[in-house]
């Protein structure tokens, strides 16, 4: 997931290569992931259509025969990433010509072939619904044609594919309930790049959460664009699943699995919601709901369907609900004719919230969005970076603040593995989701320990188990 720092995040920092033991049929796939939480289970569902056909994965791309990059398209930077990686890539397809590069996920989906007229280097690209057809794409490909699908689909769910689980610490996982938006948000190319929204069925992903648990698994995190639009109906429509029914299913798996969720939609988001999290203690008191601006001219122009008022009463009823919720964010600075005064509007919410936490990003104008279509992009960069900087500094402090207000407090953690720093501490995480460090003692990942929180980072909490 993401690591609790207030830095400016560009969801494609995470490059992260895949291995895997399985048997073969001789060739090996190399995976690499950018982009956002959806990205990195897409790819799990991926490794698992393939290892089906007989591929073994490495984590060493020299001696791979396939290279697959996940990628994302969310903001410039992200795809100039992925761009500079494909370089590196050209070295490897001079010592081996019969290597097979492919570009997965969103910028794939976004380009479509004109990749291939860019990239000479590109043999296949393939789309967010279209992963199924990744073996008859790569077969296709080894004569040396060049092979694109990018359909997008209005049913595709991937619900009876089980996810190989990748580089993970077999105590958290990823489940997927939905794909797709139908928000439009006029900034976002995320509409263009995984098509419509569509709903998992719910007894599948109570299955997977099933079968995780069984494995030894702690933690789920529900995935969605927008996880408060959920909605299931069997084919006689005489059952109807909505988010809050939805979690509170996966809550009844086990009293001692923990259940997160992202992302919330301020426009969608239910007291229905809130009350099944109050009532559920395996539900975490943790919620992200991007704001975006707190100008509302500047949110009715991003096209977000709520004003600056609706967005707090939200922040209210959640602390009305859930008083001991923590709560972060998505924050856009610079956005089209973003004025100094509605900067001070971001400003004056950020002050009035106190998010935990935040991910704070320059507006990076999109082809084909809404915006770019309709509004100039017409904040300097230098304003925007000033703005951003201004917002970061601010969320620091108040991350810091509370941080120091969880000290002296209990916090049930679930230890998720060593702590990167030394051998002798695990982390793990409070139901608020902040990390927490401890010296490990006698427990051992997957464990539930009370911690008493004595001490503090801007990123970190630091203290001792109570045994
Ligand atoms: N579905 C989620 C967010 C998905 S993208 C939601 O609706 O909140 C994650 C974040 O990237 C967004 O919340 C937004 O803050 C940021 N983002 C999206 N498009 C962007 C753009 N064109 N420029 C800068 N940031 C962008
Ligand atoms: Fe993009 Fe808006 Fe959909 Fe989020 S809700 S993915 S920001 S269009
Ligand atoms: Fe990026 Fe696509 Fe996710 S654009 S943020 S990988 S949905």
């Amino acid at each position: 997931m993401f690591e609790p720092t207030n830095k400016v995040i560009d969801e494609s920092r995470q490059g992260e290569a895949i291995s895997l033991k399985t048997e073969n049929n001789g060739k090996k796939l190399y995976l690499e992931s950018y982009g956002c939480q959806m990205n990195f289970s897409d790819s799990e569902i991926v490794a698992s259509i393939l290892i089906e056909k007989g591929y073994s994965t490495t984590k060493n791309a020299e001696e791979s025969d396939v290279i697959l990059l996940n990628t994302c398209a969310i903001r410039d930077n992200a795809e100039q990433r992925i761009r500079n990686r494909l370089r590196d890539f050209s070295l490897l397809k001079k010592k081996n010509p019969e290597l097979i590069v492919g570009i997965m996920g969103c910028m794939a989906e976004r380009l479509k072939s004109q990749l291939l007229e860019e990239e000479k280097l590109v043999d296949l690209v393939v789309g967010p619904d279209a992963y199924r057809d990744l073996p008859n794409l790569i077969e296709k490909t080894e004569d040396g044609t060049k092979a694109v699908n990018v359909l997008l689909s209005r049913e595709e769910t991937y619900a009876d594919i089980t996810p190989v689980r990748l580089n993970s610490n077999g105590i958290t996982a990823f489940i997927s309930i939905m794909r797709g938006c139908d928000n439009m948000c006029s900034f976002c190319v995320v509409p263009f790049t995984r098509g419509r929204e569509r709903s998992r069925d719910p007894y599948s992903i109570v299955k997977e959460a099933k079968e995780l648990f069984d494995k030894g698994y702690r933690e789920v995190t529900l995935l969605g664009q927008n996880v408060d639009s959920y909605k299931w109906k069997n084919e006689n429509e005489t059952e109807k699943v909505n988010f809050a029914d939805l979690l509170e299913m996966v809550a009844l798996v086990s009293p001692d699995l923990r259940i997160r969720f992202s992302t919330s939609h301020p426009k969608d988001m239910t007291d229905e919601v809130l009350q099944i999290m109050a009532k559920y203690e395996n539900i975490c008191n943790y919620i992200h709901l991007p704001v975006q601006s707190g100008n509302t001219e500047i949110l009715h122009k991003m096209n977000r369907g709520y004003t600056r008022e609706w967005y707090l009463e939200r922040i209210a009823a959640i602390k009305r609900i859930i008083p001991d919720c923590a709560i972060s964010t998505d924050i856009i600075t610079g956005f089209c004719s973003e004025t100094e005064e509605q900067h001070k509007d971001t400003i004056s919410l950020m002050q009035e919230v106190k998010y935990d936490f935040a991910y704070m990003f320059k507006y990076s104008e999109r082809p084909k969005t809404l915006a770019q279509r309709k509004y100039a992009d017409d904040v300097p960069d230098d304003v925007k970076t000033r703005r951003l900087n201004e917002i970061i500094a601010l969320q620091n402090q108040h991350s810091f603040e509370s941080n120091k207000r969880a000290i002296g407090k209990i916090h049930k953690v679930l230890i998720e593995g060593f702590s990167k720093k030394s051998k002798e501490h695990y982390y793990g995480r409070n139901s608020q989701n902040a990390v927490v460090v401890f010296p490990k003692e006698n427990f051992k990942p997957g464990d539930y320990v009370d911690v008493l929180v004595n001490d503090c980072t801007s990123a970190t909490l630091l203290g001792k188990a109570l045994i």
